[in-house]
């Protein structure tokens, strides 16, 4: 469904049927793009709507979260692929407009702000974006009205954000984090990863490589700074890899843990290969 009328009239009117307790809308919000990181969020959205629930996937490449000189133009798009991918798993309805069914009234005036959460990390090199990113996803929550949103660990400060913000803003929506899905090889999977040529791909493995090489440090009882630096080493050798940070943060605030600091905590990455930008992020334990 392409407009506000089609979506409002696909959408399960849940007070006129009678559906079974368990029975919930759920929703995938995407750019498009998708691969298999996005269809075990569909799936996973299968699961939690029940089997007389709905699941709703959304396909918009949002303007108002890329940058100035950012890839918003180039950004991979083929509706029939994904169309044809999203019939494989389940998905009941897919909403797929255009930014003036979206921005009907142009560039929004009101938007959503992550606060600090905006301005860290992913924040600092990416100035805007997940302010972006959290207005669009509120309106599409507001468009949709799911029961439970899915979201990817894949994209770890997004996922943060979004929570933070149904917490902060009382929406009555259940958020979803679903585990980062990767190739054989170890590295996530991305639609930005079809930029790369085939040098490049192997370039950035490093990513995937100093994460896993951080946590087994993180799990050796290494401590904070043998971390980040075992991480650092691989990105380092990897020569066509530009880091724009490496970090060990708390999971539940993004804040970067100090040198002392046991237990759970999340190390990221973002570098750039190429002219392509990537993120990864691991679970690790610090023992
Ligand atoms: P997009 O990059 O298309 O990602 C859509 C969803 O898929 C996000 O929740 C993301 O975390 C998840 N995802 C991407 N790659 C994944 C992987 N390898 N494993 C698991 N999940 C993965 O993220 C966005 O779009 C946008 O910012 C959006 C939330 C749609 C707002 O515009």
């Amino acid at each position: 469904v392409r407009t506000r009328d089609e979506l409002r009239d696909a959408l399960t009117d849940w007070a006129l049927g009678a559906p079974a307790p368990t029975d919930r809308r759920a929703v995938v919000m995407t750019m498009g793009a998708l691969h298999d990181g996005h269809l075990a969020l569909v799936r996973r959205a299968r699961e939690e709507a029940g089997p007389g629930g709905q699941v709703v996937v959304t396909i918009f490449v949002n303007p108002l979260q890329f940058g100035q000189g950012e890839d918003l133009d180039a950004y991979p798009r083929d509706l029939d692929a994904d169309l044809a991918l999203l019939a494989g798993v389940g998905a009941d309805v897919v909403f797929a407009p255009t930014p003036d069914v979206v921005y009907t009234d142009g560039d929004p005036v009101v938007r959503v702000s992550a606060g600090r959460i905006g301005e860290v990390l992913e924040g600092a090199f990416r100035p805007g974006h997940l302010d972006g990113v959290l207005t669009v996803v509120l309106k599409l929550i507001q468009l949709t009205r799911p029961d439970v949103a899915l979201f990817g660990q894949k994209d770890a400060q997004q996922l943060l954000a979004v929570r933070r913000m149904t917490r902060d803003l009382d929406l009555p929506v259940q958020v979803v984090g679903v585990p980062t899905v990767r190739d054989d090889d170890g590295m996530a999977l991305s639609s930005r990863n079809a930029y790369l040529s085939d040098g490049e791909r192997r370039a950035a493995l490093a990513l995937s490589r100093a994460l896993q090489t951080g946590s087994a440090a993180a799990a050796s009882g290494d401590g904070v700074s043998a971390v980040l630096a075992s991480a650092s080493g691989i990105l380092n050798e990897a020569s066509d890899v530009v880091v724009d940070y490496l970090a060990l943060v708390d999971p539940d605030t993004v804040d970067e843990v100090p040198t002392g600091h046991t237990g759970p905590a999340l190390l990221l990455v973002a570098a750039r290969v190429g002219t392509t930008r990537l993120i990864d992020n691991q679970a690790v334990d610090v023992v």
